[in-house]
């Protein structure tokens, strides 16, 4: 079957709006197949759910990988002389996903992240004094990274000083992920393992000295898992736990600006849970991720082989119409908006939801109450340019100083 829909999610016009491309697919050819990125590309709410919940069929070894070539063979000597198989959670399958999953549930504790919130207030209007004089910033610069990076540094317990070189570090890992230039491979690969090396010797510091920080929780509830396995979810934690974030909220901020009910809506602390939700729905930060086949199967009318790559499409997904009316018109009250997916569905549920809900109902209302007239500046902003990704990496606004 030729396909009829033309996925180019890094051209412009799809990057700045999917979204009609991915209606037209859910209408007319809801798993397709892009060839140029080797990936199955499945786009109606219930496939998705479908994937999501039949992990045995739907591996999620590689979830992240959205690179269709190998590594060259000088970016494997570097990965050598870390931990290649190091696990992370969101990558593995049963058995060992339960057991680092089990780990993360007992020390990454709903009272641990409801203990953070005085935190979260206190960095964010921090960040925001650094400002607020000034009338007119990047707020992904200012803002949006340096949040939940920070927040996240403080519950695992790394010195602030070495934020910035972790913020790095998890680039290097998220862009080995993909196609990129052999020298360049090399060289995020490099990052990766001086990050699996950083939290290594920081575990290995808690296991000499126990500390009451998350990471010495995980060393302290890690059970028979060895130190690598452990460093896996820091290092996963960091990186999934701040990007994500850094895109919701400057989503949730464009979307504002062109909406002034939803932007009422974030700006008010009692109804800001809410309308954030309908932004992660819209905006999705992470519009899909990966799995591979183990078996042939059959999905949304299309034969995929065993060994296929898959990505879900939970951007898609929660535009599809057949769960949410009028899906493409900001909506908090709508009913369904507790069925949206862009957390994800089953084993592999975020595990960070609670906190990334707890930054941007903290963050949303602050911006736009200490902002005053907040509003898109002159100046185009850019979006990040990965394709499975969506959010700005620049976003400049101005206010009333
Ligand atoms: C708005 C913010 C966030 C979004 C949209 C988001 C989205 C997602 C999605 C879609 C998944 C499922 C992955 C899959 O099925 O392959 C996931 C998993 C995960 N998320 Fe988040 N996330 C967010 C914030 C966070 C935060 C703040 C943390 C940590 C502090 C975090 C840590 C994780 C981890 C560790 C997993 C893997 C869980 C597993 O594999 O069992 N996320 N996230």
């Amino acid at each position: 079957m030729t396909e009829a829909i033309h996925f180019d999610p890094l051209a412009p016009e799809q990057r700045e709006d999917p979204f009609p491309l991915l209606e037209l697919a859910r209408r007319e050819q809801p798993v397709f197949y892009a060839p140029h990125l080797d990936l199955w590309v499945v786009t109606r709410y219930d496939d998705v759910l479908k994937v999501l919940k039949d992990h045995r069929t739907f591996s999620s070894a590689g979830a992240l990988l959205s690179r269709k070539s190998a590594l060259p063979a000088q970016a494997h000597e570097v990965l050598a002389e870390g931990w290649p198989d190091m696990p992370y959670i969101i990558d593995v399958d049963p058995p060992l996903h339960d057991r680092i999953r089990g780990l993360v549930v007992r020390a990454f504790t709903p009272r641990r992240v409801a203990e953070m919130e005085p935190r979260v207030e206190a960095i964010a209007g921090e960040l925001i004094d650094g400002f607020a004089h000034e009338g007119r910033a990047d707020l992904i610069e200012r803002f949006a990274w340096p949040l939940p990076l920070s927040v996240l540094g403080e519950m695992l317990g790394i010195p602030h000083v070495d934020l910035p070189r972790l913020h790095e570090w998890g680039q290097d890992w998220l862009l080995l992920q993909q196609e990129r230039p052999t020298d360049e491979q090399v060289s995020h690969a490099r990052g990766l393992v001086e990050m699996q090396r950083y939290f290594v010797s920081a575990l290995e510091d808690r296991a000499r000295e126990p500390r009451d920080d998350l990471m010495g929780a995980l060393m302290a509830a890690r059970e028979d898992l060895t130190v690598p396995e452990v460093a896996g979810v820091p290092l996963d934690l960091m990186v999934a736990g701040h990007v994500t974030v850094t895109r919701a909220i400057g989503s949730a901020l464009a979307l504002a600006f062109a909406h002034p009910e939803l932007r009422e809506q974030l700006a008010d602390p009692e109804r800001a849970p809410l309308a954030a939700e309908e932004v992660l729905r819209l905006e999705s930060p992470a519009q899909g991720l990966f799995r591979r086949t183990t078996r042939d199967v059959e999905l949304g009318g299309r034969a995929l082989p065993a060994g296929a790559r898959v990505m879900v499409h939970f951007g898609s997904a929660n535009r599809d119409d057949a769960v949410f009316d009028d899906p493409d018109t900001p909506r908090p009250q709508r009913d369904a908006l507790n069925k949206h997916l862009a957390f994800g569905k089953g084993i592999h549920f975020c595990i960070g939801a609670p906190l990334a809900r707890l930054e941007l109902r903290v963050a949303l209302p602050m911006l736009l109450e200490r902002l005053p007239n907040l509003r898109a500046a002159d100046e185009p902003p850019q979006r990040e340019p990965i394709f499975f990704a969506r959010g700005f990496r620049k976003l400049v606004v101005e206010w009333d100083a």
